[in-house]
């Protein structure tokens, strides 16, 4: 039995790994502040597990957090492109100087490991498809630059301190919890809760962009899987976390449609900036060394979330 430090615990990822660990019989303590995060998420789960309602940018409560911890999987982030190109200061703060404070805290911790939610949005809109990790980052958006920031200065912690870290490149994550009901909310979040109310969606630009949607499960136990990979194989590393398939918007309207009531056809608005067009993984790299396998493919995944949202 392990205790782990999940930041972000309030978010719909952060909740997630929160219930595989106590699943497993695993010690949880989280931290949240509830900017993007949501209590509804670990209401449940309250009584099992150590939270305390704090900032990550709090380096004092972050020290605190960080005693006794094995493993700190840093989940805490303003995780929106939009939201970064409209406030790169705060995005800047959360996604940087939030990461720096977790990982001098779990340094001085003298913590086991620390995982961190990094982003296929570092690539950027280079041509090659798909992404592999050895490719020369691009980020467009200040958010991508900050996740990009973020996973240099895991790898700067592990050569300076010797502290394990491994940052994760989420591919679109999604899955129950994840918030629908802000402007920065996830795609397939709003998507779905939309079309199960016979709502219309709007696509930003012609649909035809695409993105290796990753649903949670996956995620999750990618995260478990990097605690306990041979450091010589995973610390100061970075992973793809993705299923290695891309559907486009419009591909994925049509598989909503069958899923939901909504029968009608999607708006189209302007493209959003600061978006890449594809995103598509090479999850190789995750294979051969963290042993990372998808377990639940996009049209499954996306059974599963739209079932999760009609019973809530
Ligand atoms: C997402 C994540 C980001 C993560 C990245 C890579 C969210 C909110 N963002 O960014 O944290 O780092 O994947 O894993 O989960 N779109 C519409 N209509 C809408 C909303 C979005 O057409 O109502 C379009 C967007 O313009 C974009 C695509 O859908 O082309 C995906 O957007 P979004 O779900 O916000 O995710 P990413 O920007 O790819």
């Amino acid at each position: 039995m392990a205790l782990y430090l999940i930041t972000g615990i309030g978010g719909f990822i952060g909740s997630s790994l929160a219930r595989a660990l106590l699943a497993k019989g695993d010690q949880v303590r989280g931290v949240d502040n509830f900017s993007t995060g949501n209590r509804q998420n670990i209401a449940e789960i309250l009584d099992r597990i150590d939270f305390r309602e704090a900032d990550i940018l709090d380096l004092e409560a972050m020290h605190k957090a960080c005693a006794g911890v094995d493993f700190v999987l840093h989940q805490a982030a303003i995780p929106s492109v939009p939201k970064s190109v409209l406030d790169p200061l705060g995005s800047n703060r959360a996604n940087v100087d939030g990461t720096v404070n977790v990982l001098v805290a779990a340094r001085d911790a003298r913590v086991k490991r620390v995982v961190y939610a990094a982003s296929s949005s570092a690539y950027g809109d280079t041509p090659t498809l798909p992404k592999h990790e050895a490719m020369k980052p691009d980020p467009i958006s200040p958010y991508a630059v900050a996740k990009l920031a973020s996973e240099h200065y895991l790898i700067s912690f592990y050569r300076c301190y010797g502290l394990e870290t491994v940052a994760l490149r989420y591919f679109n994550i999604f899955g129950p919890r994840q918030d629908p009901s802000s402007p920065y909310s996830g795609v397939l979040a709003k998507f779905i809760t939309l079309m199960l109310r016979a709502q219309q969606p709007t696509i930003f630009g012609d649909g035809e962009q695409s993105r290796d949607f990753t649903y949670i499960d996956n995620a999750v136990e990618a995260n478990l899987q990097a605690c306990t990979a041979p450091a010589t194989r995973a610390a100061g590393q970075v992973f793809n976390v993705a299923t290695g398939t891309r559907f486009t918007l419009n591909e994925t309207f049509k598989l909503l449609q069958g899923m939901t009531p909504y029968t009608g056809q999607p708006k189209y608005g302007p493209e959003r900036g600061g978006d890449i067009k594809h995103s598509l993984a090479d999850i190789s790299k995750a294979e051969a060394a963290l042993g990372y396998k998808p377990k639940v493919d996009f049209e499954e995944g996306l059974r599963r979330t739209v079932e999760w949202y009609r019973r809530s």
